[in-house]
């Protein structure tokens, strides 16, 4: 450690070539490992920090962003609502985030879980090896078709637009629903309609949220949304856990309202509920849609750039308060 090199608080493994850029430019403290991630504790493991590299599961709150001399949280995601951004805003703080690195990576994945819930992928695998699979049979594990059906995007983002490039392949009808509509020229060319939310549950076969977790979003589908789906239709979530009523969605799938989900992100990660453990007609994963070797390396490299741009004085390109850069602290 060097007196007069910056500090900065990395809080959780990197990837290379992460460390290297940080360390390139900065005395790095390592947030240790199994500590209980709770504010007071972040704060106190930033004291004389000039920056923090956050995961998503660090809760960066106004106590945080209140260490003095504290520039940049960089956080190593698309999403930030880890991060109290007014407060950091407040704090003369700049948030970075990681976006456009991982959109292809994690349609890829909304697209495996669709897939895996429709055609009951991973229940297939659990029978083969629970050895009962004793010969084929006409009715055996029927699902839904993908090819030609309806496919809602909730959210039409860089990642949801991405979904539906993967739909045209399977011929498949888009619809999205999205605050933001697209130009007609761009759902022209990509083949897709706007829809209003209750007409996109309505007539959607799968439905695949892609939308940020805000106090608008937040149990965005709850009882009332997934009463309106078809009993066959197919949810799936790659976003954030609670812009679904995870009790809800419980109680949908036991009593098989809908047909099936496919789910990434939970709630209160990384407790999943037990009724979801127990659903034969969900397929799991534990957040790893953007988990490609090349997507989460080249996302710990931005956020290491980001952080370093920041600390050394400049505008970090993933810059997502520029307000901060007003405030005099
Ligand atoms: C993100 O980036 O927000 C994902 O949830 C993790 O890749």
């Amino acid at each position: 450690m060097s007196e007069n090199r910056p500090k900065v608080l990395n809080m959780h493994k990197l990837l290379d070539p992460g460390p290297e850029l940080l360390a390139q430019a900065a005395d790095v403290y390592q947030y240790p490992e199994g500590k209980a991630l709770t504010e007071d504790n972040i704060a106190k493991a930033a004291e004389g920090c000039a920056g923090i590299v956050s995961m998503l599961m660090d809760p960066i709150t106004e106590t945080v962003l209140s260490v003095p001399g504290l520039k940049c949280v960089s956080n190593v995601a698309v999403g930030y609502d880890n991060i109290d951004v007014a407060a950091a805003t407040r704090q003369g703080v700049m948030v970075t985030n990681t976006p456009g690195i991982l959109d292809e990576t994690t349609a890829d994945f909304a697209f495996a879980l669709l897939m895996a819930a429709a055609r009951r992928v991973v229940q297939g695998d659990n029978f083969v090896r629970g050895t009962h699979f004793k010969g084929w049979a006409i009715d055996m594990m029927l699902g839904v078709d993908v090819n030609h059906a309806t496919l809602g995007l909730i959210g039409i983002g860089r990642i949801g637009r991405a979904v539906a490039r993967r739909a045209r392949g399977f011929n498949m009808r888009v619809i999205y629903a999205d605050t933001n509509p697209l130009l007609p020229d761009v759902e022209r060319d990509m083949g897709v309609t706007r829809a209003d939310l209750h007409t996109l549950l309505r007539e959607s076969d799968f439905i695949s949220v892609h939308v940020p977790l805000t106090d608008q979003t937040h149990h965005l589908i709850g009882e009332p949304e997934l009463a309106t789906m078809k009993p066959t239709a197919v949810l799936v979530n790659t976003s954030r856990g609670p812009v679904i009523d995870e009790a809800a969605l419980v109680d949908a799938l036991q009593n098989h309202r809908i047909f099936a989900a496919g789910l990434d992100v939970f709630e209160k990660e990384p407790k999943v509920h037990p009724g979801l453990i127990a659903a034969h007609n969900a397929v799991l994963a534990p957040h790893i849609s953007s988990a490609s070797t090349r997507t989460r390396s080249e996302m710990c490299a931005v956020a290491a750039r980001n952080l370093v741009t920041a600390i050394r004085g400049g505008r970090p390109a993933n810059l997502l308060n520029p307000e901060a850069l007003t405030v005099h602290r």
